[in-house]
Parts: C-alpha cells; sequence; structure tokens
C-alpha cells in the first residue's frame, strides 16, 4: 500500500495556549485536523462560557485565511463549579467538554480540583445535561510513584465516580497503562478513552535510556513496553471506546531543557503522521481511519467530517526545531524519519 486516503480526522485533546504561540498552534492544528478539542488549562484557566468565548474568538482569529477549521471548547472544572455553569455551558453551543484536573497533576493546574465530592453539583448537571467530563487520570498523592499514578487513580477515585454517576459520558484522556485500557474496555459505552502519538511510539525507555531526554517527558509519563504494546493493541482494534487525541502541548526549548523541565511534548508539527507510523508498524494502517476520524465524533455525537486527507508511504526528515511565538520549541521526534505524509487535504 503505498497511498491511503481517510476521513479528515480530529484531535479530541489539544493545548493551543494563548498569546503569541496561537498563530503557531492554531495554524499547526487546522493543517490536516478538522476539528479540535481545546483544553482550558491557561493561567488563569478557562472556568466559564464568557472567558470561553473570548477565548475562542482569539483562536479563531489565528485561524488561516480560508479554513473551516473548528475549535470545540472546554470548561476547567474546579471546586467552585457550580451547576449554573454546567448548564450555561450546555446551552452555549462552543463548549463540548468539561476538564477535570487533580490540582497539582500537570502543566496550568493549580486551580484543580482538590476533591472530587466538592464538585457533585457540578457532576450531577453535568450528567443531565450530557455534558462529557474529560479526565486527567493521575492521583496526586506525594507518596504514589509517578509510574503508578494512572493505576492509583482508576482504583482510588475512578470506579467509585463511574458507580455514583453511571449516565455521566467520561474520557479518561491520554491513557498510558494496560489498567486503562482494561478499565475503559470494561466499562459501558459512556466511557472512552483517547491516546497520544508518544505514548503509542515510545516508552520510557525513550525518556530516560541513556540519558534524560527532556522533549519525552509528558504527564501521564511514558510507561513501560509492556504498556506500550497493549496502547498500540487497543488503538489498533478497532474498538470505538479509543480515538485519537494528541496531547499536543507546547512548551518552549528553554522550559523543557532545565533542570526542572516541563511536562508536554508538541506532535501539532506531524500529528497524523506521527500516528501513521505507529499504525504502519503495528501492520494496522487499515485501522487509522476509525480511530483517527470516526470514533471520537461518534462519542461525542458529532457529525464525522465529510472531507478527506490522503498520505503517502514516502519518508521524510521532521525538522530540529520549530517556532512557538517568539521563542523557539523542539517538537516530538524532532531530526527523525517519518514513513508516511500528508500528499493531499492539508492547508
Ligand atoms: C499538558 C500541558 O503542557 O498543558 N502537559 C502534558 O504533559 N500533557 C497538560 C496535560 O495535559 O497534562
Ligand atoms: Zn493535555
Amino acid at each position: 500500500m503505498n497511498t491511503l486516503t481517510i476521513t479528515r480526522p480530529d484531535d479530541w485533546h489539544v493545548h493551543l495556549r494563548n498569546g503569541p504561540a496561537l498563530a503557531d498552534t492554531v495554524s499547526d492544528a487546522a493543517r490536516n485536523f478538522g476539528r479540535a478539542m481545546v483544553m482550558p488549562n491557561l493561567a488563569p484557566p478557562i472556568v466559564n462560557i464568557t472567558q470561553a468565548r473570548s477565548y475562542r474568538e482569539q483562536i479563531l482569529a489565528a485561524r488561516p485565511s480560508g479554513s473551516h477549521w473548528q475549535a470545540l471548547m472546554t470548561l476547567y472544572l474546579t471546586d467552585n463549579t457550580s451547576a449554573q455553569d454546567i448548564s450555561d455551558a450546555a446551552e452555549s453551543g462552543i463548549i463540548y467538554g468539561v476538564k477535570y484536573y487533580p490540582a497539582g497533576a500537570t502543566t496550568n493546574s493549580a486551580s484543580g480540583v482538590t476533591n472530587i465530592d466538592a464538585t457533585d453539583k457540578a457532576l450531577e448537571q453535568m450528567q443531565v445535561s450530557g455534558m462529557p467530563l474529560q479526565i486527567h487520570g493521575e492521583v496526586t498523592d506525594p507518596d504514589i510513584d509517578i509510574f503508578d499514578r494512572e493505576a492509583v487513580f482508576i482504583e482510588r477515585i475512578l470506579v467509585p465516580l463511574v458507580q455514583r454517576f453511571p449516565e455521566l459520558k467520561i474520557i479518561l484522556e491520554h491513557v498510558t497503562t494496560r489498567d486503562a485500557v482494561a478499565f475503559v474496555s470494561d466499562s459501558n459505552s459512556n466511557i472512552a478513552a483517547t491516546i497520544t502519538p508518544q505514548h503509542l511510539l515510545f516508552n520510557r525507555n525513550h525518556l530516560l535510556a541513556g540519558g534524560i531526554r527532556p522533549h519525552y517527558y509528558c504527564l501521564p509519563v511514558l510507561k513501560r513496553d509492556v504498556h506500550q504494546k497493549v496502547l498500540i493493541a487497543a488503538a489498533s482494534s478497532g474498538n470505538k471506546k479509543f480515538f485519537l487525541g494528541t496531547d499536543s502541548a507546547p512548551h518552549s526549548k528553554s522550559s523543557k531543557e532545565s533542570a526542572c523541565g516541563c511536562a508536554g511534548c508538541y506532535s501539532h508539527h506531524a500529528a497524523i503522521e506521527l500516528y501513521a507510523e505507529a499504525f504502519s508498524r503495528a501492520e494496522a494502517l487499515d485501522k487509522l481511519e476509525g480511530f483517527a476520524s470516526h470514533f471520537g465524533a461518534d462519542y461525542y455525537g458529532l457529525p464525522r467530517n465529510t472531507e478527506t486527507i490522503t498520505l503517502r508511504h514516502e519518508p521524510w526528515q521532521l525538522p530540529q526545531s520549530s517556532k512557538l511565538g517568539n521563542e523557539a520549541m523542539v517538537p516530538l521526534s524532532a531530526g527523525e524519519q517519518l514513513q508516511w505524509q500528508v500528499i493531499d487535504g492539508a492547508l
């Protein structure tokens, strides 16, 4: 197979930031994707529809001319999110999910939820309104090993949450472990998961063996290869519960190459091509379209895109660095070779 034509894909989890970065992140996001679910972890976070409207306008103003790409907005859940905030969001026509960050779990999560029980009113309203909850599934307990934080979150927080709110739509974002894949696979159809390109292509050896590589550091952190193999199997299984969410999260080169480097991998320079690489290695390119272009839209109850993009098997080299506003950035797999490139449908 030398070319592959698929329905235009969507990205169900991305960080676009604001300010001067937007020109770069939005043009990358709009190149091949039809839509993107925009995460709300700005500083300060997007906690209400007024902020979401203004952020959406900034994003759309940065869109390349002629682009139909859409920004699907999210709200940031806090201990103070009210039932009214949720019903306003549900009626707004621009909010498609509410993001739950345990406080302190990751980049810009200081205002996150300190105790999930404090959010019951908001969650009840989400269940009633059909508003999906997008979860960063890691506990923040310093006594829990960082490699176990997702599995412990499932056991301590997620299982009881699903029991209390059985009708709530929940996306376990950027799953990284076989525990998460098993949990999602065994749950009812309200529960789904996104998978990033870095967790399909890499494991913790890429981050730590032979030297520490900060550009492979994201949260949840890369796990052992046994987990990576389960993620590849889930993504390429044709199971509709697993779909594309890059978690593309830009940070400047200087903020990552530091004694305390920040978490986040930027993949929007070559997102669909990175997924094609992973599916091609798994000899499952025929499963890419469902994962990348159908299952996410179906889960969110949105129409599938009608346009297509075409990839060709033709090795190419990723650039060593790119630009993030006024700063330099080192994207995922910088300088490496990829086997597939988009030849048609890109903006
Ligand atoms: C994200 C970021 O930089 O905003 N970082 C990351 O490592 N994934 C936040 C997040 O999704 O955890
Ligand atoms: Zn994220």
